[in-house]
């Protein structure tokens, strides 16, 4: 492995006393995994390569690098795992104890940030890596109005113009931050407290709202809504092919075209519709058309597909989906779309409520969508919860 110039210091050690499970907070499920795998995705999505040294409570160091290195997947050789300390500060200075030789900037983070995003561990990293002397923090603005209090009586408003709310992963230069733990005598809430305490610049960058830290119940809540809400869209695929009939008309993504041999099937042999109910039927997890309204049922028969397409709507919403879009794939011969795609696209995005777009291609001559014996419709459709 080529030796990284930088290390990432996740610290899972604290007891989660505030949340209040039995089990350490970095170990406490949410939505199917542990904080601690949540917060490693973050840090194996950045682009930077790093050492990434997992600070645990020490009976769960074993259970700590199984996760890590699950986490890690073919990244696990740059994986590190250490006991923790009574403090966060005896944790982060456990740690740093196992920094590899040739890493030159150190980000320390938190576990309990288990959403902080890829994108802002590589803006603290990029910072750090520039050079200087400088630590760098995210950092959000305070949009709620601050006073002071005594007891519960206001005796003062503060600006808060000039306050910010910090998170982690907070970064700095090896050299600066070993010395600033090895001569901290306080104990400080952030390292950044204790790299300012030892003389030092500490610059910010933009924070990150989903890199807010679990503290409480409702944090905890809060994390799971927002995966829920990620995990709630989902795609789905449907293919239909038809063969030519020139005894029928044509219809293709619900309108007619004239003087082209039409599709043989049951109903109207629309293969763009019945694609798109294919792939919204996919998305929602409900089947497919022929399962849904069996291609032998009599009342089916020669019916326009736009019947098949709003009962598929029905279903789709009946599971509580919305959709998001479609998009739709041609492969013919003929006819030519083109000139027809936007009367097309308006008229499947009004049955639909959502964008529909239609693309369509010939296959260079081969096989039965080259040489006209027939035709083939791919959709892909996106529902939401
Ligand atoms: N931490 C640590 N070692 C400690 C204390 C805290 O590694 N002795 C870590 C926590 O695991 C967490 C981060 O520091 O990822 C931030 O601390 P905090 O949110 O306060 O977590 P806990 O100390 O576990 O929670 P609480 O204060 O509610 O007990
Ligand atoms: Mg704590």
């Amino acid at each position: 492995m080529d030796a990284p110039r930088l290390a990432i210091v996740v610290v899972a050690a604290g007891s989660g006393t505030r949340l209040g499970h039995e089990t350490p907070k970095a170990f406490v499920e949410l939505h199917g995994r542990t904080i601690l795998e949540h917060a490693l995705h973050g840090v194996f999505g950045a682009t930077h390569a790093a050492q990434v040294i997992v600070v645990a409570p020490a009976p769960l160091v074993a259970q700590a690098r199984t996760i890590a290195e699950r986490a890690a997947g073919a990244a696990s050789g740059y994986v590190t795992v250490v006991a923790g300390g009574d403090t966060r500060q005896a944790s982060v200075a456990a740690g740093l104890r196992a920094l590899a030789d040739g890493v030159d900037a150190v980000l320390v983070h938190d576990a309990a940030r288990a959403l902080a995003p890829s994108a802002l561990i590589d803006r603290v990293a990029s910072a750090v890596l520039a050079g200087g002397e400088a630590g760098v923090i995210p950092a959000l603005p305070v949009v709620d109005t601050v006073k002071r209090v005594d007891g519960d009586a206001v005796v003062g408003a503060v600006d808060r113009s000039d306050l910010v709310h910090v998170q982690t992963p907070q970064g700095f230069p090896r050299t600066e931050l070993l010395a600033a733990y090895a001569g901290a005598t306080d104990d400080h809430t952030d390292d950044a407290a204790l790299y300012a305490g030892a003389g030092h610049r500490v610059v910010t960058v933009p924070g990150e709202p989903r890199a807010f830290k679990i503290t409480t119940p409702w944090d905890l809540s809060r994390a799971a809504r927002l995966l829920d809400a990620g995990s709630g869209i989902r795609t789905g695929v449907g293919i239909d092919v038809h063969r030519y009939d020139d005894t029928v008309p044509l219809w293709l993504g619900g309108v007619y075209f004239a003087d082209e041999p039409g599709l043989a099937g049951h109903s109207d042999g629309d293969a763009v519709i019945h694609a798109m109910c294919d792939a919204l039927l996919s998305a929602a997890g409900l089947g497919d058309i022929g399962s849904r309204f069996g291609s032998a049922a009599p009342e089916f028969a020669g019916a326009a597909s736009e019947v098949f397409l709003r009962e598929t709507l029905a279903l789709v919403e009946g599971a509580g989906y919305r959709v998001g879009n479609v998009a739709v794939q041609v492969i013919a011969a003929r006819p030519r779309l083109a000139p027809r795609r936007m009367e097309i696209e308006a008229h499947l995005g009004e049955l639909v409520g959502a964008p529909v777009s239609v693309a369509a291609t010939t296959s260079d001559g081969l096989g039965f969508a080259g040489d006209g014996s027939g035709l083939v419709a791919i959709a892909t459709a996106l529902v939401t919860r």
